[in-house]
């Protein structure tokens, strides 16, 4: 090596042994913040729950009396109840941008890893990205059930398409487990609903190619078909939805009102839940037949009678589930106006997306 090579790699090094001090001053600054948010977060977390023990008991108090107070009394008392309402709510508001416990589930599957978003800009990329994965894996489904209408027998393709949907359920789990320690309202029935439809695709998976497997195969292929025909649907109401609540959180008042969300909520509604209702007759259509088939004395398998009451499971749960959301829309439980606007305002972090 020439020396003026040797030299100006010297000068390099010495440059960069400037630049890393600054660096390793940074890196102290930054680390001095973190355990100092760490700290923060811990002393939130203990306040919130030490004012949620104090309130439990003025809570208590005033119950146990509340029986012998005088009418100007119970005035005070009413008003001191909605005070106590609205703390609560601002605590609610508080844990969205703590840390969360996971639950039972993901303490099983991942431990005690921390998975809060702390801030809402994350939170709703972690949804936009969960809708999206729906909506690959429906893709795929689909395709591969338009596939498989060409083959009349063809078991090992057949266990592809149950295994993708072993996988495709169980990730859901996870996915939605992850969404709800994060503040997502979903519903506990579509959390059970992809439980209980993994164990469906798994039952399935190891359905031997019998005589009941072979009639009832034509029926699974459609069903999903049009599942995953239903799972595309509700993945441009699901991002609509987002994206319009993305544009009230930003207060582009322009673009979109609590009002104007609600009108396009409805109309897709509208839109969706005819195909939603065929859905539910499909899937206890599919418990109907499969039960008819258990009782025929040609079929020994187990699996055809867990499938028609899993079925029937199904249908009946989601049925109930969505019945009960549109009456809560309609009522506007949950939906109110406080609640929308707070929903996805995100500060300053939103210029990053
Ligand atoms: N799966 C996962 N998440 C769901 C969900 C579902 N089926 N339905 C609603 N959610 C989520 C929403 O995205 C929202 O999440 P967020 O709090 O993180 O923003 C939360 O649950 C609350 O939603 P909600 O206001 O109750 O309903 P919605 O307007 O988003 O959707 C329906 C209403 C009826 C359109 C929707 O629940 C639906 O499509 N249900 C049918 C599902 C079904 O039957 N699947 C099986 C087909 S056979």
């Amino acid at each position: 090596m020439a020396n003026s090579e040797l030299e100006s790699c010297l000068d390099d090094w010495n440059d960069l042994e400037k630049e890393f001090e600054q660096l390793e001053a940074e890196h102290k600054k930054y680390q001095k913040k973190l355990d100092e948010m760490v700290a923060c977060q811990k002393k939130c977390l203990s306040s919130i729950a030490h004012h949620r023990y104090r309130m439990k008991t003025i809570n208590e108090t005033l119950k146990k009396n509340e029986k012998k107070l005088t009418e100007e009394e119970k005035t005070v008392l009413s008003d001191l109840r909605r005070k106590i309402d609205d703390r609560k709510s601002t605590f609610r508001e508080m844990e969205e941008v703590l840390p969360h416990k996971n639950g039972l589930y993901l303490s099983i599957i991942l431990g005690q890893v921390n998975i809060s978003l702390l801030n809402k800009a994350d939170k709703y990329s972690y949804k936009q990205e969960y809708e999206k994965f729906k909506l690959t894996v429906s893709y795929v489904v689909m395709v591969l059930s338009f596939f498989l209408t060409f083959f009349d027998d063809s078991r090992w393709i057949d266990a592809i398409l149950h295994f993708l949907l072993v996988w495709y359920y169980c990730t859901l789990t996870i996915r939605e487990s992850i969404l709800v320690v994060n503040g997502s309202r979903i519903k506990g029935w579509w959390l059970t609903h992809h439980f209980i439809s993994t164990v469906c695709a798994g039952i399935s998976l190891i359905w031997p190619s019998s005589w009941s497997y072979l009639l009832f195969r034509k029926q699974y292929i459609m069903f999903m078909l049009y599942i995953s025909m239903l799972y595309v649907m509700q993945y441009y109401y699901q991002s609509g939805s987002l994206y319009r609540l993305k544009a009230l959180g930003q207060r582009h008042d322009m673009d979109i009102t609590v009002e104007g969300f609600m009108s396009w909520m409805w109309k897709g509604m509208t839109f969706l839940l005819p195909f939603l209702f065929i859905g539910y007759f499909f899937q206890m259509y599919n418990a109907y037949i499969l039960f008819v088939l258990s009782l025929d004395s040609r079929c020994h398998e187990w699996q055809v009678f867990a499938l028609a009451f899993i079925y029937l499971v199904l249908c009946l749960g989601n049925l109930t589930t969505t019945l009960i959301v549109i009456r809560q829309k309609i009522n506007k439980d949950g939906l109110s106006l406080k609640f929308l606007l707070n929903k996805y305002r995100f500060n300053s972090q939103l210029k990053q997306l």
